[in-house]
C-alpha cells in the first residue's frame, strides 16, 4: 500500500526552510558575563571552555567581544572583593557589578541585564540572610522577609549604575514586588523585572558556582529553590510574580524543564525567558571533548528546542559561538 499523506513531501531541499516553525538569531539571546573584583587579569572558568572571569577594567572589552558576534545582550554576574554575613557588596555604590556597568553603559550600545542575588556576596554562600544558628543546624534557613531589602537595594544600586533591566534570582517569597516598589520609588519606573519565576533547585548549576564562587558554605537551596519535582507549583510561583510586576518570566534550567517553559508560555502573554544553565553547558562541552558529539550542532538543537518549547529569549553561554551560524 502506498501511502496516501506524504509529510516527507515538505523536508525537501527548497521547501524547508519555508515551512520551518521556529528560528532563531542572535537577538534573541543573552550572553552572561563575569566580573571578578578579586582578578587583575582574566582568569579561564574551566568547567565553562571559553568563559572567563575578568577585571573590572576588562568588563567593557568583554562586553565589546560580546556585541562583535552580532549578540546584543549581556547578563553581567559579580564576584565581590570581599564578602560578609549580610553581603553588603551587592549594593556597594561602588561594587563589583556596579562599577562594571557604569563602564558598560557608558562606552557600548549593550542592553544590560543584572543578576540581583546575594550568594557571591555573602560568606556563607546562602541567597539572603541566615538565621544566626543556622550553620550548626541545618534545618534553620534563609529569612525570607529580612532579605527582601538587600534585594530590593542591590536592585536600586544596579539600575543606578546604568542596568537596563534586572533579573532577581534569589527564589524569595515576595522578591519582585519589593524590588518593583523600591525601583518606582527611586523613579525607575522604566527599568523592567525578569523574574527567575520558576527557579529550581538544581545540580545543572553546579559550574557557575565555581565561575562565580557562590556555593553554600553549608546545606543547599532546597528550602527556597524549588523542587524539580513540582510543575504544578512552579505555576503558582510564575503567577505570584505576575502579580507582583514581572515583565518579563523566566524558567530556570532550560532543558530539563522545557516542559515548564512551555507551559508559562501557553497560560502568560508575557515573553518568557529560558536560563540555558552552566552545567547544561559543560555536559555539551564534555561530550564535544571526547568526540562524542558535534558541539555547534548539540548548541544549535538546544536553542531551537528551547525556542519551539516557547521561550522567546535565551540566556545562554553558547551564545557568542552560536552568533555567527545565525541571521
Ligand atoms: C544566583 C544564580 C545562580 C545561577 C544564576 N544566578 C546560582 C544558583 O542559584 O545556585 C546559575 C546559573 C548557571 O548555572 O548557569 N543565585
Amino acid at each position: 500500500m502506498n501511502p496516501t499523506r506524504r509529510p516527507r513531501r515538505l523536508r525537501a531541499d527548497g521547501v524547508r526552510s519555508l515551512v520551518r516553525e521556529t528560528d532563531l538569531s542572535a537577538s534573541d539571546l543573552v550572553a552572561p558575563v563575569f566580573v571578578d573584583a578579586t582578578a587583575d587579569e582574566r582568569v579561564p572558568i574551566e568547567s565553562m571552555p571559553g568563559h572567563e572571569r575578568v577585571p573590572v577594567a576588562e568588563a567593557v572589552p568583554r562586553v565589546e567581544e560580546v556585541l562583535d558576534t552580532g549578540v546584543e545582550a549581556v547578563m553581567v554576574f559579580g564576584i565581590p572583593e570581599s564578602k560578609d554575613e549580610r553581603g553588603t557588596r551587592a549594593w556597594a555604590e561602588d561594587g563589583v557589578v556596579q562599577a562594571a556597568v557604569r563602564d558598560i553603559a557608558a562606552e557600548t550600545d549593550a542592553y544590560v541585564v543584572t543578576d540581583v542575588c546575594l550568594c557571591e556576596y555573602t560568606e556563607h554562600g546562602h541567597c539572603g540572610l541566615i538565621e544566626d544558628e543556622a550553620a550548626d543546624d541545618p534545618t534553620l534557613t534563609v529569612r525570607n522577609d529580612e532579605t527582601l531589602d538587600l534585594l530590593a537595594k542591590t536592585a536600586v544600586s544596579h539600575a543606578e549604575a546604568g542596568a537596563d533591566m534586572v533579573a532577581p534570582s534569589a527564589a524569595m517569597d515576595g522578591m519582585v514586588g519589593a524590588i518593583r516598589t523600591a525601583l518606582d520609588d527611586a523613579d525607575y519606573d522604566e527599568v523592567p523585572i525578569m523574574s527567575y519565576a520558576a527557579k529550581f533547585a538544581s545540580a545543572f548549576y553546579g559550574p557557575f558556582r565555581d565561575a562565580a564562587d557562590g556555593a553554600p558554605v553549608f546545606g543547599d537551596r532546597r528550602h527556597y529553590q524549588m523542587d524539580p519535582a513540582n510543575g504544578r507549583e512552579a505555576m503558582r510561583e510564575v503567577a505570584l510574580d505576575v502579580k507582583e510586576g514581572a515583565d518579563v518570566l523566566m524558567v530556570k534550567p532550560a532543558l530539563p524543564y522545557l516542559d515548564v517553559v512551555s507551559a508559562v508560555r501557553r497560560e502568560y502573554d508575557h515573553p518568557v525567558a529560558a536560563y540555558n544553565v552552566s552545567g547544561e553547558y559543560a555536559m555539551l562541552h564534555a561530550a564535544a571533548e571526547q568526540g562524542w558529539l558535534d558541539l555547534e550542532e548539540v548548541a544549535f538543537e538546544s536553542l531551537l528546542s528551547i525556542k519551539r518549547a516557547g521561550a522567546d529569549l535565551i540566556l545562554t553561554y553558547f551564545a557568542e559561538d552560536l552568533a555567527s551560524r545565525l541571521d
